[in-house]
């Protein structure tokens, strides 16, 4: 029996595995209207015909300026929502449930005139501009987008929502101490921004649809946070709302003296730490594209869920590919049936 082959449930959702495709910005929007296209159809429904148990939509952005390019999705008009409703009607016909990461890029916001942050401090790459600090209700706008973009997502009938709290983008910006220099409530208390945020998503989700949420559990630049940190503002997060973790590290800027390591599972620690401080579900991802290493991350209670980002871009029937290596049937759809 595999670990990683059973099946899996969290509040309404149940997955038929615990492979998650990890979101992955395809900056392929050409029409620049943050609408997914034929490639984000292909890249999409070719993970859920391969056996695929929860296929995450990119990061998509609230607000046209929320945007880290002008090709990325969003879902911040009504006239998005059937675009994403195509893809997601035809995923859930190979037997995949999906979900969107709803996000704002904040200061790497990198075609935006004028990006928005937490404070004026500029990420320190080329490319990126000094962005505006938000003023206290600009904020609390933002919050209001969130929930918006989270309304569409469910219109458009996603299986459950992930907010994008990590890599340095605008939650992250504001639960990290080197961006967020501000004196009002969303600086007193780092993890505000995010908890609003989750609450009002909640509000307008139904109440059997779990709430994922992705974080950097710990930040490489140098003052950066560290777990301790990471696992504190996660367990405001989940008092707010959410029902399941994406531990991912890192984004913040340049890497200092800790460094994100570069080896199969290097933040499967950091996604245990959480699980057993919260008592929370939580996905693992990184380098876990070895069949055998993922299935022993479920196996040994390190993550209820594996996600698969780089692995699925290289083979998009990764997950039947495992399910073969770890000697169990994969489910495929019956016109390929012969070939199992
Ligand atoms: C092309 C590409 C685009 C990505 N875009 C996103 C994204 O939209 N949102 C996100 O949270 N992570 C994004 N990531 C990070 C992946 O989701 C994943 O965490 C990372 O690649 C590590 O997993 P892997 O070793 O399995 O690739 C992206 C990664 C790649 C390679």
């Amino acid at each position: 029996m595999s670990h990683l082959f059973s099946p899996y449930t969290l509040l309404g959702l149940t997955l038929k595995n615990r492979i998650v495709m990890a979101p992955m910005c395809q900056y392929s929007v050409t029409e620049k209207d943050g609408k997914p296209n034929d490639w984000h159809y292909t890249h999409l429904t070719s993970r859920a015909i391969g056996d695929t148990g929860l296929v995450l939509f990119e990061m998509t952005d609230v607000e046209p300026d929320g945007r880290i390019t002008d090709q990325d999705l969003g879902l911040w008009s009504d006239e998005q929502i059937p675009a994403f409703k195509r893809i997601i009607d035809a995923c859930h016909g190979y037997g995949a449930k999906v979900g969107i990461q709803i996000a704002h890029a904040g200061r790497k916001a990198m075609d935006a005139t004028e990006p928005v942050a937490p404070s004026a401090i500029r990420y320190a790459d080329e490319g990126y501009k000094t962005p505006r600090e938000l003023s206290t209700d600009g904020v609390e706008a933002v919050v209001g987008m969130f929930r918006e973009a989270a309304r569409r997502a469910v219109a458009a009938g996603v299986d459950t929502i992930e907010l994008h709290g990590a890599h340095g983008y605008l939650i992250h910006q504001f639960q990290s101490p080197l961006t967020n220099r501000r004196s009002d409530r969303y600086g007193q208390n780092l993890a505000q921004f995010g908890v609003e945020v989750i609450r009002a998503v909640k509000q307008v989700m139904p109440p059997t649809m779990p709430l994922f949420m992705r974080v950097s559990a710990v930040e490489y630049a140098d003052g950066g946070y560290d777990i301790d940190h990471g696992i504190e503002i996660c367990r405001q997060y989940r008092d707010a709302g959410v029902d399941m973790f994406h531990v991912s590290s890192g984004g913040e800027g340049h890497a200092g003296v800790r460094r994100p390591g570069n080896y199969p599972g290097y933040q499967v620690p950091f996604a245990r730490a959480i699980k057993e401080a919260l008592h929370a579900p939580v996905t693992a991802v990184g380098i876990l594209e070895d069949a055998h290493l993922a299935e022993s991350v479920v196996a040994n209670g390190d993550a209820d869920l594996v996600a698969i980002g780089r692995g699925m871009l290289r083979d998009p029937y990764w997950a039947i590919h495992a399910a073969q290596v770890l000697g169990v049937k994969p489910e495929v759809p019956p016109q390929y049936a012969r070939a199992f």
